[in-house]
């Protein structure tokens, strides 16, 4: 066991465990933050995906040591209203069938919008490739995706 101190939507956080525990189970059991799903365990599904310093990682198979001291963001801690500009866009596309895999999808799409302003259709198909839907939602996503990215443009950026 040790201390791994780590930064999880904005709060400053300290966790007693394994360091080689999947951040997944960290999420999920110590803080209670069930909204990052899992699916495969083995970073096939992309359900548990979450960003890590802005970039989109499997949390399943990422050690919490590898998040010490870095910032970890999940769906919860986009807004505490559904405001953020990915999740308006998701409600207003009607996106999610059963949602399991959706918040993972959402975060792939908050890093993507980081890092591309307004992603063609192939951009978004292989920034969303490892997410993988088994209602079969991927049409949806697409027109969330690109408006996501118009919302953004006008409300200032995704977090
Ligand atoms: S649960 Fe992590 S990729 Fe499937
Ligand atoms: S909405 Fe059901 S798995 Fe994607």
């Amino acid at each position: 066991m040790a201390d791994v101190s780590l930064t999880v939507n904005g709060k400053a956080v300290r966790v007693d465990v394994d360091p080689r525990t999947p951040l997944l189970w960290v999420l999920r059991e110590q803080l209670g933050l069930t909204g990052t799903k899992y699916g495969c365990g083995i970073a096939q599904c992309g359900a548990c995906t979450v960003s890590l310093d802005g970039d989109a990682v499997r949390a399943c198979v990422t050690p919490v040591s590898r998040a010490a001291d870095r910032r970890v963001v999940t769906v919860e801690g986009l807004s505490s209203d559904r405001s953020h500009p990915v999740q308006r866009a998701w409600l207003e596309e009607q996106v999610p069938q059963c949602g399991y895999c959706q918040s993972g999808q959402i975060m792939a799409t908050c890093v993507l919008l980081t890092k591309v302003r307004r992603p063609t259709d192939e951009q978004i198909d292989q920034a969303l490739a490892g997410n993988l839907c088994r209602c079969g939602t991927y049409h949806r996503i697409r027109k969330a995706v690109h408006r996501a990215a118009e919302l953004t443009e006008e409300g200032g950026g995704p977090r």
